[in-house]
Parts: structure tokens; C-alpha cells; sequence
């Protein structure tokens, strides 16, 4: 193998990095006990023995832990970033140097350069794919339905070299998918909805150990962690704003105002907002609490959230963050129309002048926690990538006989997760007694 960072087997930032990358990825594993577990059995039994699995994921220590146990149970692996800020370039060098993977990531990639890895990943030929996102996906259905003019240009360039068989065959040759965030699950369904699903998609969100773990402690932990590491700002007694309570939302308001702060909870989602309420925080509309918040951070997977409107509306020296998938949810474009920047103030901390005020966007409006910080803690990803594991484990047991629709892991393995977990975290649960069966199994007993 070349030892220089780019080649046609890989495209890294540099080599040189791999001995922090692999004590960083070793650091990672000291946290992920069911993740050493699956490795265990895979390398025993290769479940994905001769299978070529590409995977565009954020390149960090935890994903580097995954990528390991898929080459354990026997897969060739090729990995790019799923965002050009998130990757670790000293775990790429590692997994390129010390395990041989196929990485294609580089932090702070330009467009070019970012699409150009997911070429990559798909010249890989995949018989499994594995997105955070649905990007590895999405290419691979534009080329299914040839719109190709949707793809990147480096992507399309590429597939237009193709012969029309070859095309065919690259998406016909995918076995299935799994796919990691709340976005990328949702852009699924809306394929299979319009019925142009070309293969069976696991979704790993769906999953109880990913979502409510994940989503939640992880991304409520990691963004705040982010914030700070960006602004060293102190959180007590400031004014957060946090548009969207679902999943990541709950976390981070949770993590917020555990630092103090006085939260304030935007939705759109009645049910979202009454639990909100009932759960202690002010629910206001973005547009009232505008004027009102120190610090504003999106977790919605939405489109245009915080809007040119409110951003006028903000006081001097707000700070404007996203956690949520896509680099969407505030309007970066209505800001450069209007207002003047961005101009560095600290590392991933931009000043915008609008209206004759300083405004903060942290991170370009990309994944703060994954941008400024490090991403989740790994012993959270612990059960996430247990459950990528799984998946591409039943991808492959269960072969064509999937539908072409979305699909979760069976509930009895995310148990079988849970279980696993509690047991490295020292925790005993009771079980049930033959009374208590017998009894939830009946409709007349101890009535
Ligand atoms: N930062 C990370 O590491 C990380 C981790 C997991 C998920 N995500 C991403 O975070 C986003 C949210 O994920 P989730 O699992 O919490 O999803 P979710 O569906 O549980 O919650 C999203 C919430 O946003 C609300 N919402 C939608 N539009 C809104 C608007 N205009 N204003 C206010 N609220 C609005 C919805 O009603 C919903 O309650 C997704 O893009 C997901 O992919 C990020």
C-alpha cells in the first residue's frame, strides 16, 4: 500500500496522523463494550464475508470502531465523509494505515472534493451501503432514474462515463441499505412512498437504542458541548432558544437548561409544544422569541427555521447554531443577501453584520456538535453502530427477500442491544415471574 495521503485506495488528509488516530479510536472502544462483542462474534463467524460494503458516515473515532468490526466480519470497506466538516483526519490515517480501509475524507473538504469522495465510495461497487444522510442513496437513485443532472458534477461526470449496463448494474448490485439520522429516514420514505425505492433500507434510527439514546443523551450532550468549545460561553442564567422539541430537541433543551440556562422551546408540532410546556420550558413562536434569546440552536430537519426576519429581530452579539442533519435550518443566504461577513471572530465562529449589529453563526450552520467538538460520546454510538452492524448483517441473511421498502431491525435484537448494554454498564433489571406471564398474557385474572 502507497504511503502518501491520496491514491486511488484512499484520500486522506495525511498519513502521518495515524499512531493519534489509533489512540483516539483506541480511546473511542474503551466506551463501546457491545460494539467489542459483535466484533467477537463477527471475526468468528464473518457474516459479511466477500460482501464490499461503502459506507458515508462522519469519520470519527466511534465510526472508525464500526468500519473496524464490518472488516472483522469479513467486508471490504470503503468510507467517506457524511459531511465535509465532521471528519477526524487523524482516524482516517488510521483506519487507512493500520487497517488497509478505503477512506475518502478530508475536514473541511470543498463541495468538490466532497462529492468526488462519495464517487469513491460508489466506484467501490457496494452490495451494501450504509449512509447518515441518505447521500450514498440519493446518488444511487438518481442514477437508477437517470437524473443525472441532479448528481454532483463529480459524481455525474463519472457515472456518464458508464455504459448504460454498468449503470444498471451498479444500483441492481445493491443488496440493500442502511441508513443512520431522522433525515435521511424520512427522505427514504418519501422514495417508497413514490414507489422508486430500488432496494430494502434498514432504518437504524428507528431503532429504540439508536433514537432514544443517540438522538437524544448524545446529540443533547455533544451540541452543548460544541457551543462551548466555539465561544467558551457561559450558559447560566443566558437565554437558549432551541427550535424543534423532538428528539434532539428534548436532549439539548434537557442539557441546557441543566447548565442553567432559561430555555425557550420553538414547534410546530402541537404535541411537540404541550410536552414542552409540560416539561418546563416558555414555548414561544420564533418569531417572539427572536428579540428574547443569548444563544439560538436548530434540531428540526427542517428548511429555513430561523429566516432573515428573525435574524433582524435578534439582539446585539446573538449566536445562531444548527444540530440538525443538513446545513438548512437558518438561512445563510437571506443573511448574505441582507447583511455584511462572514469575518472569523474565533475558530468556527463567524460575525455577520446586519441591521448595524453583530450577529455569531457557529460551524457555517453545519452539525455543531460534530463541527466544534468531537460528535457523540462514543459509549452512545456504542449502540447506534451496534445496530449499523446488525443491519448490514440482515441485509445480508436476509438477501432479495426484503422488499423494497423501509424497514427496522427486529425489535427483539434492539432488545438483545439493550440487554447487552445494560449488562457492560453493571445494571440488573428484574424478570418476569410465571405469575406476572401468566397474568399480562390474560384478560380475566385478578380482576
Ligand atoms: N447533531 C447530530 O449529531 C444529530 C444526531 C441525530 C439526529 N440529527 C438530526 O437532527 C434533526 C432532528 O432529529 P430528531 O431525531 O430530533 O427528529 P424529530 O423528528 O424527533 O424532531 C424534529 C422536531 O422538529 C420539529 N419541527 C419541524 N419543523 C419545525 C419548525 N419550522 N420549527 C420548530 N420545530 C420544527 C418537529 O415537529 C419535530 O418535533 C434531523 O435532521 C436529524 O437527522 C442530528
Amino acid at each position: 500500500m502507497t504511503t502518501t495521503a491520496r491514491s486511488a485506495e484512499h484520500d486522506v488528509k495525511d498519513l502521518g496522523l495515524a499512531a493519534a488516530g489509533r489512540r483516539r479510536t483506541e480511546w473511542a472502544e474503551r466506551s463501546m463494550p457491545v460494539l467489542r462483542q459483535l466484533r467477537e462474534r463477527f471475526a468468528a463467524e464473518r457474516p459479511l464475508a466477500g460482501r464490499r460494503l461503502s459506507a458515508c458516515l462522519h469519520v470519527t473515532a466511534e465510526t472508525a470502531n464500526l468500519a473496524v468490526t464490518l472488516k472483522a466480519g469479513g467486508a471490504d470497506v470503503a468510507l467517506c465523509a457524511s459531511n465535509p466538516l465532521s471528519t477526524q483526519d487523524d482516524v482516517a490515517a488510521h483506519l487507512v494505515k493500520d487497517h488497509g480501509l478505503k477512506v475518502f475524507a478530508i475536514k473541511g473538504e470543498d463541495h468538490d472534493s466532497y462529492y468526488d469522495h462519495i464517487r469513491a465510495a460508489l466506484a467501490h461497487r457496494p452490495d451494501i451501503t450504509m449512509d447518515d444522510g441518505a447521500d450514498l442513496v440519493g446518488a444511487l437513485h438518481m442514477i437508477a432514474l437517470n437524473r443525472l443532472d441532479d448528481l454532483a458534477p463529480p459524481v455525474r461526470r463519472w457515472v456518464e462515463r458508464l455504459a448504460a449496463d454498468d449503470r444498471q448494474q451498479l444500483v441492481a448490485g445493491v443488496l440493500g441499505s442502511t441508513e443512520e439520522t431522522t433525515t435521511g429516514v424520512i427522505r427514504l420514505r418519501a422514495m417508497a412512498k413514490d414507489g422508486v425505492l430500488q432496494f430494502p433500507v434498514i432504518a437504524v434510527n428507528d431503532s429504540d437504542t439508536k433514537h432514544l439514546f443517540d438522538n437524544r443523551y448524545g446529540t443533547g450532550q455533544s451540541t452543548l458541548d460544541g457551543i462551548l468549545r466555539a465561544t467558551n460561553l457561559l450558559i447560566a442564567g443566558s437565554t437558549v432558544v432551541v427550535a424543534g422539541y423532538g428528539w434532539c430537541g428534548r436532549g439539548f433543551a434537557l442539557r441546557a437548561r441543566g447548565a442553567g440556562a432559561n430555555v425557550i422551546v420553538t414547534e410546530i408540532d402541537p404535541l411537540k409544544a404541550l410536552e414542552a410546556q409540560m416539561d418546563g420550558y416558555r414555548v414561544l413562536p420564533m418569531a417572539d422569541a427572536a428579540p428574547l434569546g443569548d444563544v439560538f440552536v436548530t434540531l428540526t430537519g427542517n428548511v429555513h427555521v430561523i429566516r432573515l426576519e428573525h435574524m433582524r429581530a435578534m439582539k446585539e452579539g446573538a449566536i445562531i447554531a444548527n444540530s440538525g442533519h443538513f446545513n438548512v435550518e437558518i438561512d445563510l443566504e437571506g443573511l448574505q443577501r441582507a447583511g455584511r461577513g462572514p469575518v472569523p471572530a474565533r475558530d468556527f465562529v463567524d460575525e455577520w453584520r446586519l441591521d448595524g449589529k453583530s450577529l455569531y453563526v457557529l460551524a457555517d450552520g453545519r452539525l455543531v456538535n460534530l463541527a466544534a467538538a468531537e460528535g457523540h460520546p462514543a459509549s452512545v454510538m456504542d449502540m447506534s453502530f451496534a445496530n449499523q452492524a446488525l443491519a448490514a448483517e440482515y441485509v445480508v441473511h436476509q438477501g432479495r427477500k426484503l422488499g423494497r421498502e423501509v424497514h427496522r431491525i427486529p425489535r427483539e435484537l434492539d432488545r438483545d442491544i439493550a440487554r447487552l448494554k445494560l449488562q457492560a454498564m453493571g445494571v440488573a433489571i428484574d424478570t418476569l415471574t410465571p405469575e406476572q406471564q401468566k397474568y399480562l398474557a390474560s384478560w380475566d385474572m385478578g380482576t
